[in-house]
């Protein structure tokens, strides 16, 4: 639904130049919730804005279903009134001045579509009935709360029936537990239309619980593109690794026999590649075992827990392993011994060239 090929956006003073989008190749499918997950900075917005048609890229193309909006070298732009998106940004961008109404209906009656009054009134009706807020269009904006005037700006984007929707961080001036409503708001209204949303966020949580793709970019790059689960299971590298959530690190060299030397003894891992030497063996902290006795499985430490904090859901401990210091999450809430036994499974460790 949108293909973007080898995109660059470069922002040029008198002093440097940014290299905001760097060579961006993605394909964005036609029912498909796609999240931009990166550090602020990456080029998330930039890239959004180039498909948006509000920045003009130097490079590289950009279609939106079968169109063409967008090609550098063959000097072709269409703008964004031309491009039948829908757009929701981080500032909801609700007009104080007018209704919840008013603000639903003003692409409609301002943009290309000419519709008759009756048209648009049930247009707006219809867009307000899926985000909840019916009951509620002769308010004035200003007397909305957060949640409720970021529901009115999805409102105003979905009016226009657009076949793609793009998303720039619409959550982040919620509170936390508004934040989660209106996530799962936004995931079930676009599940329920079938558009494609292309979604910018630096919160991984926020990612995982949208996407059905993810790009994590880095420095105008992308780093790796691959649905949730395999990025945080099978992540191609150590920066996307440790941007998916809290890891253990251990820096080590293979020894031969598919042993790894580390500060905390020598680990059996699955090395898949030969010419693996220095390495960074990663494993999450729910991904360690914790045992009041050994079991004699491989890969298994005496330990000391210096902490443990209940949290509810989860215990976190921190535990000291030959000096060095890893962190273990688990469900079970009871407070663990403080002489423990920590394994590290081999099939759950992580390899990346270091
Ligand atoms: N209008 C602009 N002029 C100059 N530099 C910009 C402009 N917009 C963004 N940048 C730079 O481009 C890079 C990417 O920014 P942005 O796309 O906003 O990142 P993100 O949304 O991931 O935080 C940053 O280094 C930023 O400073
Ligand atoms: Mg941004």
């Amino acid at each position: 639904m949108i293909s973007i090929k080898n995109l660059v956006k470069i922002f040029k003073s008198a002093s440097d130049s940014v290299r905001a989008v760097d060579g961006v190749t993605l394909d964005i499918g036609e029912r498909e919730f796609f999240v931009l997950l990166g550090l602020s900075g990456s080029g998330k917005t930039t890239l959004l804005r180039c498909v948006a048609g509000l920045e003009k890229p130097d490079g590289g193309e950009i279609a939106i279903g079968n169109t063409l909006v967008s090609s550098a070298e063959r000097k072709f732009f269409i703008g964004p009134e031309g491009r039948g998106l829908g757009m929701v940004f981080q500032s909801y961008a609700v007009w104080p001045h007018m209704s919840v109404f008013q603000n639903v209906a003003f692409p409609l009656i301002n943009g290309p579509y000419r519709m008759s009054r009756a048209e648009v009134k049930k247009k707006v009706m219809t867009a307000l009935d899926m985000v909840q807020l019916a009951g509620l269009a002769d308010r004035p904006a200003p007397f909305l709360s957060g949640g409720q005037q970021q529901r009115v700006a999805l409102a105003r984007a979905l009016a226009v029936e657009p076949k793609v929707l793009l998303m720039d961080e619409p959550l982040s001036n919620l509170d936390a537990r508004l934040r989660e409503e209106v996530r799962d708001e936004i995931k079930n209204l676009s599940n329920k239309f079938g558009i494609a949303v292309l979604y910018v966020t630096h919160d991984q949580v926020e990612a995982m619980a949208l996407a059905d793709r993810v790009a994590v970019m880095s420095k105008g790059k992308v780093l790796q593109c691959a649905p949730p689960r395999e990025l945080y299971d099978a992540p191609s590298s150590r920066e996307v690794c440790e941007f998916l959530g809290a890891t253990n690190l251990l820096d080590g060299f293979v020894s031969n026999g598919g042993q790894v030397d580390t500060d905390l003894g020598q680990l059996a891992c699955a090395i898949s590649d030969g010419n693996l030497r220095n390495v960074s063996v990663a494993i999450r902290p729910e991904e360690l075992q914790m045992a009041a006795a050994p079991t004699g499985l491989e890969n298994e430490f005496a330990a000391e827990v210096l902490s443990s904090t209940f949290l509810g859901e989860l215990t976190v401990c921190d535990v000291k392993v030959n000096g060095r210091i890893l962190r273990f999450k688990t469900t079970q809430s009871a407070a663990p011994a403080r002489q423990v036994y920590i394994r590290l499974p081999a099939d759950k460790l992580k390899l990346f060239a270091r």
